[in-house]
C-alpha cells in the first residue's frame, strides 16, 4: 500500500495541523461511542505535538491514552516513554485523560506481556488514532528488524494487542533491548494510523518501505487496506 503524504515547512506547522486533525478524530469517536483512544509513540519527533495537545482545551476526560511501544525499564528511567509522556502529553489540559500504563513493576517482559495485553483490552478498540514513529533501521513501534518476538508479533491473533520484543542491540536500541509493542494488526486495524516523521532520511526510508521492502515498517504498511497517512516536515 502506498503512503499519503502531507508535507509542511516546519515541525511546528506540522504539529499544529496534526494536533487539530487528531482532536477532530477523537471528537468524532466521542460523538459516536462516548469515548476515544489515542495511542502514541515516543521518540523526539512528537515532542512539539504533545506539547500542543496538552495545552489544548478538549473533552480529555473521555479520552484514553496509551503507548504504542515502551522499553522494559522503570517508569522513572531517562529513556522510558512513560516518563516522556508524563513530561509532555499527560499534563495541563490533557491531564484529565485516562492513561493506561504499559509498564509493570517487575518480571521478564516475555512473561508479563500477557498481563499488559489484558490491561490494553480496556481501551476503546479499534483504536481511534495510532501515532507511529520510524527509526533509521526501519523499525516502527517496537518492531525491530531481526528481533526476538518479531514474527510472533506479526502472527499474533486478531484480539491480541500487546506483544514482547527483544531487539538485537544496536546504536538505535541503546542498552534497552527488551520492549513491548502494539501488534501490527492492532496498528493496521486502527481508525487512523498516522506516521509523524521529520527529515530527508526518514522520508527516504518511508518511500523505500512503501515500495514493498521487508523492513518491519514496510510490512506494517503492507497490512493496511488503505494508504498510510504520513505527516512530514524537514
Ligand atoms: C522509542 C520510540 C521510537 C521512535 C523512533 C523515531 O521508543 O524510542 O517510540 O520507536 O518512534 O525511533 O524516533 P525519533 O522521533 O526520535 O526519530
Amino acid at each position: 500500500m502506498a503512503l499519503d503524504w502531507t508535507r509542511f515547512d516546519t515541525l511546528d506547522a506540522l504539529s499544529e495541523a496534526l494536533a487539530e486533525r487528531i482532536l477532530g478524530r477523537l471528537q468524532a469517536a466521542i460523538d459516536a461511542r462516548g469515548r476515544a483512544s489515542l495511542l502514541v509513540s515516543g521518540g523526539s519527533t512528537p515532542r512539539p505535538l504533545f506539547k500542543r495537545l496538552s495545552q489544548t482545551p478538549f473533552d480529555w476526560a473521555h479520552v484514553q491514552i496509551a503507548l504504542v511501544d515502551e522499553r522494559w525499564v522503570t517508569e522513572d528511567h531517562p529513556r522510558a516513554n512513560t516518563r516522556f509522556l508524563h513530561e509532555t502529553l499527560l499534563k495541563g489540559e490533557a491531564a484529565a485523560a485516562e492513561f493506561i500504563p504499559m509498564l509493570r513493576k517487575a518480571g521478564d517482559v516475555f512473561e508479563v506481556a500477557g498481563e499488559v495485553d489484558g490491561a490494553y483490552q480496556a481501551l476503546a478498540f479499534p483504536f481511534d488514532v495510532v501515532l507511529l514513529g520510524l527509526g533509521p533501521d526501519g523499525h516502527t513501534a517496537s518492531l525491530f528488524p531481526g528481533a526476538r518476538g518479531l514474527e510472533d508479533a506479526f502472527s499474533a491473533p486478531m484480539d491480541r494487542l500487546v506483544m514482547p520484543i527483544e531487539a538485537v542491540p544496536s546504536d538505535v536500541t541503546g542498552d534497552e533491548v527488551q520492549r513491548l509493542t502494539l501488534t501490527p494488526t492492532a496498528i493496521a486495524e486502527a481508525d487512523w494510523p498516522v506516521l509523524m516523521i521529520s527529515g530527508a532520511e526518514k522520508a527516504a526510508i518511508a518511500e523505500q518501505a512503501a515500495m514493498g521492502d521487508s523492513s518491519p515498517f514496510g510490512r506494517v504498511v503492507q497490512l493496511l487496506d488503505r494508504p498510510l497517512s504520513v505527516y512530514w516536515a524537514p
